[in-house]
């Protein structure tokens, strides 16, 4: 009810290069990050995961896929648990920042995003 989000930034980047780091830094300040295209061609690795939530389980589950040698990250829905807390979405993104960070991810809604 008396919660206020913080800056959210949007940018639309491209056209990017396959198989190719690019690194940047949000609002032009702060720290840098980088992420890495898939390649243009098959084979395309990808990671999946539903569910993660933001409990123990949901960092060791980031721990085993940052392990991993991946090109997209699958996210088929539930993805914070926030429904209608919205803090809980800031908590999130926080979670999985290092890893939403540097690859691309391509996420469906789920109950728990309506
Ligand atoms: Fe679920």
């Amino acid at each position: 009810m008396f919660y206020s989000s913080s800056e959210i930034h949007h940018v639309v980047i491209g056209p990017l290069e396959p198989s190719t780091y690019y690194y940047y830094q949000c609002g032009g300040e702060g720290p840098e990050f980088s992420f890495k295209t898939p390649p243009s061609q098959l084979p395309i690795t990808f990671a999946a995961v539903g569910d993660l939530g933001q409990t123990g389980w949901t960092s060791s589950t980031l721990d085993h896929i940052d392990k991993c040698e991946y090109d997209v990250h699958l996210l088929p829905g539930d993805l914070s648990y926030a429904d209608d807390r919205q803090h809980l979405w800031d908590s999130f993104g926080e979670l999985v920042q290092p890893l939403a960070r540097a690859r691309p991810w391509m996420v469906n809604e789920g109950n728990h995003e309506k």
